[in-house]
C-alpha cells in the first residue's frame, strides 16, 4: 500500500510537473497583472511603490546636482557608490517597501536584478510590469536616460576623463556607458508587502 501511494505520488509529480520547469518548492509563483485587472488592495500596493519611487528619484537627482554642482561630477561618482544605497534604504525604510535600481548593463554588481524581475530585465521590457505572488506585489518601472546622465552613462566622448578614471576606480566591472538620450537604461524595482498583516 505504501509503495502504491508512492507510485501515485511520483506519477502526479512527473505528470503535473513533467512539461514545464519546476520552479523550486518555495519559490512563491509571480503572476503579471493587467493593471486593469487589479484589486483595490492592489492598487493601493501599486499607489504605494509609485510614491516610494518618486521619493527615491526626487532624492537621488537632488543630491546628484547638489555634489556635482558643489564638488565637480568625479567627485559625484563616489558619493553615488556611496549614497545610492543608502538612499534606497532610507527610502525602503520610510516607505515600508523594498525598492532598488537595476539594468541589463550593470554599473555595480550589487543591483543585479530581484528574481521576479530577471527575466522581465533579459527582455528589456520597457513599460510598467506589475507582479502578484498573492500578498506581494512588485513592480518594475523603466528609466530613460536625460541630458544629465549622459557625463557618466553616455558614450566615451561624453564622459570627461575626470569622470572616467573616478568610475573605473570605484567600479572596475562598469558597463553602464554608450547610452544615449531617451534610451532605456534601466529600471526601479519595488516589493510591497500585502496592506493587511494579520
Ligand atoms: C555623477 C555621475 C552620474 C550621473 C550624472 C548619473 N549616474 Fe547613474 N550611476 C552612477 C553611479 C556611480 C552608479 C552606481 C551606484 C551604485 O553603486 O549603486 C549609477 C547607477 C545607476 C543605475 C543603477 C544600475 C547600475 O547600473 O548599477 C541606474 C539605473 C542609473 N545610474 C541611471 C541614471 C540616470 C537615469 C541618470 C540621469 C538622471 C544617472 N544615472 C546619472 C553615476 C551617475
Amino acid at each position: 500500500m505504501r509503495d502504491l501511494l508512492m507510485l501515485g505520488t511520483v506519477l502526479a509529480v512527473l505528470v503535473v510537473g513533467g512539461c514545464r520547469q519546476t520552479a523550486e518548492p518555495n519559490e512563491p509563483a509571480w503572476k503579471v497583472l493587467a493593471e486593469g485587472g487589479m484589486s483595490p488592495a492592489q492598487a493601493a500596493q501599486r499607489d504605494a511603490a509609485l510614491a516610494a519611487r518618486e521619493a527615491m528619484f526626487t532624492e537621488l537627482k537632488g543630491r546628484l546636482m547638489e555634489v556635482i554642482g558643489a564638488e565637480g561630477p568625479s567627485a559625484a561618482i563616489a558619493v553615488c557608490a556611496k549614497e545610492a544605497p543608502q538612499i534606497a534604504a532610507d527610502t525602503a525604510r520610510e516607505h515600508a517597501v523594498s525598492i532598488g535600481r537595476t539594468s541589463f548593463r550593470l554599473r555595480n554588481p550589487k543591483n543585479a536584478p530581484p528574481q521576479w524581475a530577471t527575466q522581465l530585465v533579459a527582455d528589456r521590457v520597457d513599460k510598467p510590469t506589475y507582479l502578484s505572488d498573492g500578498r506581494t506585489l512588485a513592480v518594475l518601472l523603466p528609466i530613460r536616460l536625460e541630458a544629465q546622465c549622459l557625463m557618466c552613462h553616455g558614450v566615451k566622448e561624453a564622459i570627461p576623463s575626470v569622470v572616467g578614471d573616478a568610475i573605473a576606480k570605484h567600479y572596475p566591472e562598469d558597463q553602464a556607458t554608450g547610452f544615449g538620450e531617451g534610451d532605456l537604461r534601466g529600471w526601479f524595482w519595488i516589493e510591497v508587502p500585502a496592506a493587511n498583516r494579520r
